[in-house]
């Protein structure tokens, strides 16, 4: 299995995503602020996986403090938190894994160096915990899956696979259970403008286990709804607010709606940890803006003209009536029964 966040050798190994699917290349982080850089640069990605490289970040954070005081201690790892939580604002997992992490500091008694401890085995936890999340994500999914054609194909959106969690996928997690069980017949990958995020790293996942993909661009998945393509849409998401409106990489909301329109299920597969109840609607969610360049150039091609201006963001927000069911390691849930999700095991 693919595993992108890695506690090694007292250091945190990444997969560069940046480099996939050209180069596999490993990027070994010491230091908090190179995990923060390689948060907001997008060397790891995908909400869960930020959560967890956060994790490991607070515990190498805490490694950098030098005192015996603890209110000096806890100080300097609430600016730590700080750095981490400025890396990207839209997954809400780089929140929730930061604030377990500040929680275990301030609820642990003892010397600096038993925090310490403490704080790098609750990232290992959260680590192994994202596995388990999304493995029971998947073999929840498949079976929440249409129950005909007996293999379906798959269409979905970014990249919600092994690389963006801890290992095994979100949204891929359920492709995976569904290619183990016997009823996935294909996948079909959205390249994912701007980054691409579709048609390099979802279509390597699948390559690297032999599921057959087609990779389409975005503008192509409403003409292959209409020639009967599609059987379902399985996507992630980056935060659920507690209505089950749902922020994921930006095209998502167009995807959902062209579903709707051709009577395709749209389902979203994602942990409890990426929904924030403290949000009762999607329009409270905040939305990530990044760089023009990620759109005006391809490669090293400046592919626009000069005079132009750019609008960039990076998630759109899916509304709940559009979804069809909302996948998380406690079951398949309707968008408006979120509630039941924190209870059920
Ligand atoms: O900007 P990214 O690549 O971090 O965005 C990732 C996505 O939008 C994923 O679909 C989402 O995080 C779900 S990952 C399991």
């Amino acid at each position: 299995m693919l595993y992108p966040v890695v506690w090694q050798n007292n250091s945190v190994l990444l997969i560069d995503q940046t480099r996939l699917p050209g180069e596999y290349a490993v990027v070994e982080i010491h230091r908090s602020a190179d995990m923060a850089e390689a948060i907001r640069t997008m060397i790891v990605r995908g909400a869960p996986a930020i959560g967890v490289a956060a994790a490991y970040g607070m515990y190498l954070g805490a490694r950098e403090i030098e005192t015996s005081d603890r209110t000096e201690f806890l100080n300097g790892l609430e600016k730590v938190a700080q750095l981490l939580r400025s890396t990207r604002p839209t997954a809400v997992n780089l929140f929730w894994a930061i604030g377990r992490m500040m929680q275990t500091a301030y609820e642990t008694l003892g010397t600096i160096t038993e925090i310490q401890q403490t704080l790098l085995e609750t990232a290992q936890t959260i680590n192994a915990e994202d596995i388990q999340t999304c493995q029971a994500i998947g073999d929840h999914g498949f079976r929440a899956l249409p129950k005909t054609p007996e293999k379906l194909i798959i269409l979905t959106h970014c990249n919600a696979g092994a690389l963006a969690t801890a290992g095994y996928g979100t949204a891929l997690g359920v492709v995976r259970s569904a290619w183990r069980e016997g009823r996935l017949a294909r996948v079909f990958a959205d390249e994912t403008r701007p980054r691409l995020q579709g048609a390099k790293l979802t279509a390597w996942e699948c390559v690297q286990e032999g599921i057959p993909v087609t990779v389409i661009t975005d503008n192509m998945a409403a003409h292959c709804m209409k020639q009967g393509l599609i059987d379902a849409v399985v996507v992630g998401a980056d935060r659920i607010a507690a209505n089950g409106d749902t922020a994921n990489k930006i095209g998502t909301y167009s995807l959902a709606i062209v579903a709707k329109a051709h009577n395709v299920p749209f389902f979203v597969a994602a942990p409890v940890s990426t929904i924030d109840f403290t949000l009762a609607e999607g329009s409270q969610i905040p939305i990530e803006e990044r760089h023009p360049s990620e759109i005006y150039q391809v490669g090293e091609t400046i592919i626009t003209p000069s005079g132009v201006e750019y609008y960039n963001p990076a998630f759109d927000v899916t509304p709940a009536n559009l979804i069809t069911a909302i996948i998380t390691e406690n079951g398949a849930f309707s968008p408006g029964d979120l509630v039941k999700c924190q209870n059920n095991s």
